[in-house]
């Protein structure tokens, strides 16, 4: 018997005990192992009631990113089939990345309750105190050439913002390429990494960080940075956000494989921070001014100048509204 297993019973047995005899007769093992497996849990933050004469009776799950936790009635069938759960890492891209050039399959998930390198796009640092935040990667290969990654970006900015709004209720926005805003402040990023091989994506890393229950900002991010917390006023259990999350990411991926570009467009534009506003996109030294028309198949953003010249932006940061 695995302790999976053995969670699994105390999950759908919900309120109502179960013995020790029936469990291990259940599982083909001795009462002792029963309890060595229920001592394991508890060990890793679950509250089990043990009663003398009726059994044992699940009674609290710990929010942590357990891979039991997150796998219980996911629900999906490639992304999250395997995941992996970290204490402490540099960065759970930097992992993925290892894994994927060892062979992972597709859909694996690291997950991690401290980085201590995570990072951002155009390297930047990304700070979660411990068990506030979501940290994971995601390893994906779809069959695309590389000029498709900011529409995988734009894919999985779709798949968060939806995710978020889903479980929280909190309107979230997308602010291109991969920030996640709510009330106006950014509350989530996605960093879109890939590995090549010719002219075809190997696989993709996709990290994404969510301020989950942070209820404090260091001074120098305070006036952009939020999270869900800070603006819903509650705290929010990570394993069902980060379920939601992975279920979103399905679906949108799947529409990705299909080529059905036209409905993550639609999708991207009905949460679009930027659609529709005057602009600038900058780029290094290079400024790009327009108004923000959409994105393109590929995922770049298309910007129309005063003088009706579109220009098609693949990298860079908005500043806008
Ligand atoms: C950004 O907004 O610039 C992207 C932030 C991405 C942060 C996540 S946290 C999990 C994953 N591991 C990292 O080191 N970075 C990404």
């Amino acid at each position: 018997m695995t302790h999976e297993k053995l969670l699994f019973a105390l999950h759908t047995s919900k309120d109502t005990y179960i013995s020790g005899e029936e469990l291990a007769d259940r599982f083909s093992v001795s009462r002792t192992s029963v309890w060595n497996h229920i001592d394991y849990l508890r060990k890793q933050g679950y509250t089990i009631e043990a009663h003398p004469n009726l059994g044992y009776r699940l009674i609290n799950v710990p929010d942590r990113l357990l891979p039991d936790e997150i796998q219980y009635e996911l629900n999906t069938k490639v992304i999250g089939r395997k995941i992996y759960s970290f204490e402490e890492i540099n960065s759970t891209n930097d992992t993925a990345w290892e894994k994927a050039i060892k062979g992972e399959p597709e859909g694996a998930v690291i997950f991690a309750e401290f980085q201590t390198k995570g990072r951002g796009r155009l390297k930047r640092q990304w700070f979660s105190p411990g068990r506030k935040g979501l940290l994971f990667s995601v390893i994906l290969k779809p069959h695309l050439a590389p000029n498709y990654v900011p529409m995988i970006t734009a894919m999985s900015a779709v798949s968060v913002a939806r995710a978020i709004t889903k479980y929280t209720g909190l309107s979230s926005w997308i602010k291109w390429p991969n920030d996640i805003f709510v009330n106006g402040k950014k509350a989530a990023g996605i960093l879109t990494e890939i590995n090549t091989e010719l002219d075809v994506i190997k696989f993709v890393v996709l990290g994404i960080g969510v301020n989950a229950n942070m209820d404090k900002f260091s001074d120098d991010i305070k006036k952009t940075a939020t999270s869900l917390r800070l603006e819903g006023g509650m705290d929010y259990s990570r394993v069902e956000l980060s379920k939601e999350i992975l279920r979103s990411l399905e679906h949108y991926y799947n529409l990705l494989l299909e080529k059905k570009w036209d409905e993550i467009i639609v999708e991207w534009k009905n949460l679009s921070y930027v659609l529709g506003k005057r602009i600038k996109v900058v780029q290094g030294g290079k400024k790009i001014e327009g108004q923000a028309m959409g994105i393109d198949e590929q995922g770049a953003l298309v910007v129309r100048h005063d003088d009706g010249v579109i220009d098609y932006v693949i990298t860079g940061d908005v500043i806008c509204c």
